[in-house]
């Protein structure tokens, strides 16, 4: 039986993609795997959506498990038989990295069976194998923030870093009920990048600016300043078409409850919004219930706590 977290972006998604930095925030809640002996073919139950995918039929699911069990394969040297049920405690399509953590779950519970120790660097090989299936050209912000939980700086073929504050964060999540497809969207930005390439560029630089400024902000615990940061790299995201009346909505409800800063978390088009509301975020959450959207109160501990695999 293994976990991982799921997560909120708070800085740079979409520009990570292309090379940039990006801040992410792993939950306190993600999705748990327990895996057990299978003969062949083997099998992923996804509890929540009442789904079996058997490797080898030809949908994603099946296609990303078929890509993760290979991987561990190759690094163990071995075939990989499993069978995995998987539960989930956040909305998948939500952009609070729901396959990633899914996918990373798996993968650690896959190892455990195989009696193979703890191997962080595996591990996010197998679950980038299955996120590539889902989402094309996934930057591995979402994998590394599943695995490695707290707070980190994340940028395209370096080691994440894990940054440590000395206060608690409080983060109030709102999700719009859009449905969203990261995949889309991303390619959305890719082609705008491709027909627009000066001021798309321009953006993402900016975008990485505003990141490695949250960065500092967040060691010092400056949350009005990380607040303004992230009013900043919303209206950077909503330049990139990727925002959505309600994400405006759920934002500007945040703000006028006092909350320091919103914007849209992972690949927009839907899903969700985060806003940093100290003190408050009980108040933003019940200023969006009364505006029709569903919403929790996130706290990012100071110190990471990683919920990682069973002992
Ligand atoms: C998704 O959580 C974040 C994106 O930047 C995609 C990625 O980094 O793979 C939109």
């Amino acid at each position: 039986v293994a976990s991982a977290h799921a997560k909120v972006i708070l800085f740079g998604e979409h520009a990570v993609v292309h090379g940039r930095l990006a801040i992410a925030a792993a939950l306190d809640r993600g999705a748990t795997a327990r895996a057990s002996e299978a003969g062949e073919p083997s099998e992923l139950h996804l509890a929540p959506w009442g789904r079996v995918a058997r490797v080898g039929e030809d949908d994603d699911v099946a296609r990303a498990y078929e890509a993760l069990l290979a991987q561990i394969g190759r690094d163990l040297g071995i075939a990989v038989r499993a069978r995995v049920e998987v539960e989930v405690e956040v909305p998948g399509g939500a952009g609070l990295g729901c396959s990633a953590a899914i996918g990373v779950s798996v993968a650690r519970a896959a190892f455990e069976l195989a009696q193979a120790s703890e191997d962080g660097d595996a591990i996010t090989r197998a679950a980038m194998a299955w996120e590539r299936v889902f989402h094309g050209n996934p930057s591995g912000v979402d994998v590394a923030a599943a695995v490695r939980g707290g707070v980190l700086a994340f940028r395209k073929g370096e080691a994440p870093r894990s940054l440590s504050f000395p206060e608690p964060l409080e983060l109030a999540v709102a999700s719009t009920g859009e449905p969203a497809s990261t995949k889309q969207m991303v390619e959305q930005v890719a082609r705008q990048l491709a027909r627009r390439p000066n001021v798309v560029e321009r953006t993402f630089d900016g975008i990485d600016t505003l990141a490695r400024a949250a960065e500092a902000a967040i060691a010092a615990a400056r949350w009005y300043e990380v607040g303004r940061l992230m009013d900043l790299n919303h209206g950077l995201l909503a330049s990139l078409l990727v925002s959505t009346e309600k994400l405006e909505r759920a934002c500007s409800i945040a703000r006028g409850r006092g909350a320091l800063g919103a914007k849209l978390t992972g690949g927009g088009g839907g899903g969700c919004a985060i806003a940093i509301a100290p003190g408050c975020g009980d108040a933003v959450v019940e200023a969006w219930r009364s505006a029709g959207l569903d919403g929790f109160v996130a706290r990012i501990p100071a110190t990471a706590v990683a919920i990682g695999a069973s002992p």
